[in-house]
């Protein structure tokens, strides 16, 4: 038997986990752990969280029996691996609960600037006006989508793209040319990329590598009147740069379900206690306020895997990463 602790999981999920995972000694929190909220219980074995949780170097070491981590996501940019390595503590993910669930939810933020459909939605809610006149949009049909990381996601999202007639062009750093002669799209250095796409979607892992990948050189290179999509990670794009390339008019809007600093934006309260908040932090999360205000902005919430069938599958895979790793055959290991 052993104690798994589960971290940012709400009651529907408990009640799922209860009846999968019996025999266990379960503990189950709404919240989510980070060194200003460290785990309640201390003896637990294994520690389930979700993308909102912050597994820092200080969170493990207050967890002295710990030996496996299984994160409810796709990434484990916030979970310490080095700390991991250090106490032998693996961590495994759930690697493809969401491709078309993701790809989905970035097409919906595609839709909703490409057509105004959050304008027309308040113009006709707010002020019962049923006129056309300030709604024009335009066609993705022969336009061209510059997907940024062809895993997963991002071949979900380019085979969508196709569906509505799109060109398609893609920079990753390991290419696929077997997929892309299936699906007729192009693989392009990440400048030709840049300088042609009229709307460019975002599918790279957050690590070191892709740390600020679209920075503000980046974004000077981009078409006039682009459109950035990010549903990857918020440290992929520069904030600062981003705020200053669409107050300019270079870009024409942003869709972003994930963004610099977004745990700050919803505690603002700790994070003005945190210890570590630096000047730059601060700067992130004026421009998030600054972003979250714009009218050719969409931002949602870290919402693009929310979906019913995905949170299944979450659990599902979760529960057989905690059972293989419990009979000494670990699978979906990240470290
Ligand atoms: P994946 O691992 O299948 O694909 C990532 C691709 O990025 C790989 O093909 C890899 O070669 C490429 N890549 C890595 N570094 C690169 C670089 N420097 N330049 C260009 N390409 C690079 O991952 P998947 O499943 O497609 O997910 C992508 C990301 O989406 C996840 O890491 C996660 O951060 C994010 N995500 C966001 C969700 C949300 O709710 N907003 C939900 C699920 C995932």
């Amino acid at each position: 038997m052993a104690s798994i602790a589960f971290y940012g999981i709400k009651p529907w999920g408990q009640e799922h986990l209860k009846k999968r995972l019996k025999g266990h000694k379960l503990f189950f929190h709404e919240e989510h752990i980070g060194q200003d909220h460290p785990p309640v219980e201390k003896d637990i074995d294994i520690l389930s969280v979700f993308v909102g949780s912050d597994v820092t170097a200080e969170v493990i070491e207050g967890l002295p029996k710990l030996k496996f981590i299984a994160t409810r996501s796709t990434g484990f940019d916030h979970i310490d691996l080095k700390a991991c390595e250090k106490r032998g503590i693996v961590v495994s993910n759930v690697p493809s609960y969401g491709e078309n669930t993701v790809a989905e939810y970035a097409f919906a933020l595609i839709l909703v600037l490409s057509r105004r459909i959050y304008d027309a939605y308040e113009q006709v809610r707010e002020e019962g006006d049923f006129s056309y006149d300030n709604l024009q949009g335009f066609d993705l049909m022969g336009k061209t989508l510059g997907v940024i990381g062809t895993g997963r996601i991002g071949k979900h999202t380019a085979r969508i793209g196709k569906g509505f007639d799109m060109e398609v062009l893609a920079y990753d750093v390991f290419q696929d040319k077997k997929f892309a002669r299936k699906e007729k799209i192009k693989y392009v250095s990440l400048e030709k990329l840049l300088k042609e796409s009229d709307i460019v979607s975002l599918h790279v892992p957050y690590m070191k590598g892709t740390h600020h990948l679209i920075d503000k050189a980046k974004m000077a290179m981009m078409k006039d009147g682009a459109y950035l999509i990010n549903t990857s990670r918020g440290a992929v794009v520069d904030t600062q740069a981003l705020v200053g390339a669409l107050k300019s008019g270079r870009l024409a809007g942003a869709g972003l379900d994930v963004f610099e600093e977004e745990e700050a934006v919803q505690d603002e309260a700790s994070f003005l206690s945190a210890k570590d908040t630096t000047e730059h932090d601060l700067r992130n999360v004026i421009a998030d306020h600054i972003l979250v205000d714009m009218p050719n902005v969409v931002v949602t919430p870290h919402n693009a895997f929310n979906t019913k069938e995905a949170l299944e599958r979450i659990l599902d895979t979760t529960v057989s990463n905690i059972e293989k790793f419990l009979k000494k055959k670990p699978q979906n290991i990240v470290n």
